[in-house]
């Protein structure tokens, strides 16, 4: 388990993030794509995309799914403002992946790209997913395990005992969660994807950039001193590649359908 999620300190990183949002979301948008390639062929009439941000999936759903109506929901109302200034043909809600506003049994698929990770509980999140889905409807999500930022942290942990990357739930726990739900488990799929930078700042500013640094409650209060950011900086460096400076991202996908 991880910390508990400041929720409204995550709805107001990411709501401050939009406009810069989709210039440094690389990994994320590569991520959105092989994730839409995982969902079901037949027909869906009427979709979520769960934690959409800035609407990027909504346009490539829409490209799939071409007579289904599209809603579009978050958490940070700055995410929606921009997303529906960007696409204003499709319909949006604020809404707590934890705690869904929708009707029982109202979509006929639920996409999510990369948002859960920013819930306490996973097991909620299905909960809540499988009762706003009609019978035969199917979630298909992508989500973050332990590993993620795996450079990040064991370079923080060379220059003090901070927090000062995210905590994200073991994948076996997240395994025996789905393997706990009502869902049947049509796909999944784990595996590190690294996105690679020029050099550190580049790094850490894309995931400032994208409003997903560090906001839970360990991380260090107040300013890092030079020197230790001197010493993040070195220890980074033993991380380097010929692509570059890696930032590992463990990540789980999958397509559940609630049963007929
Ligand atoms: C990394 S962005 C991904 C955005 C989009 N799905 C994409 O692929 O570009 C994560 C999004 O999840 C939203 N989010 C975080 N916690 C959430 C929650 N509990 N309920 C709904 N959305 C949430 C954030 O506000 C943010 O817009």
């Amino acid at each position: 388990m991880h910390d508990v999620i400041p929720k409204q300190a995550v709805a107001k990183s990411f709501s401050n993030a939009a406009q810069d949002y989709d210039q440094f979301a690389r990994f994320q948008h590569e991520l959105a794509k092989s994730l839409i390639e995982m969902c079901p062929e037949e027909k869906k009439q009427t979709i979520l995309d769960l934690g959409c941000g800035t609407g990027y999936c909504l346009p490539l759903l829409n490209q799939q799914y071409t007579k289904a109506s599209l809603l579009g929901a978050d958490i940070a109302p700055g995410m929606l403002a921009f997303a529906q200034q960007q696409y204003p043909e499709f319909q949006y809600a604020v809404a707590d992946a934890e705690n869904l506003p929708f009707a029982e049994g109202q979509f006929d698929l639920i996409f999510s790209n990369l948002a859960v990770q920013w819930c306490d509980d996973f097991s909620q999140v299905l909960i809540q997913a499988y009762k706003c889905l009609k019978p035969g409807g199917h979630f298909v999500l992508s989500t973050l395990a332990d590993g993620t930022l795996a450079e990040l942290k064991q370079a923080w942990s060379q220059v003090d005992q901070h927090q000062h990357v995210n905590q994200f739930d073991d994948e076996n726990d997240l395994k025996a969660m789905l393997g706990a739900s009502l869902f049947q488990i049509e796909q999944l799929n784990i595996s590190t994807i690294y996105d690679y930078h020029k050099d550190v700042r580049g790094l850490t500013d894309s995931l400032k950039r994208i409003g997903a640094h560090n906001i839970t409650d360990g991380r260090a209060k107040g300013l890092t001193s030079p020197r230790a950011v001197k010493q993040f900086m070195q220890a980074m460096e033993t991380h380097r590649q010929e692509a570059g400076l890696p930032a590992s991202y463990r990540v789980l996908s999958c397509c559940l359908k609630k049963p007929e």
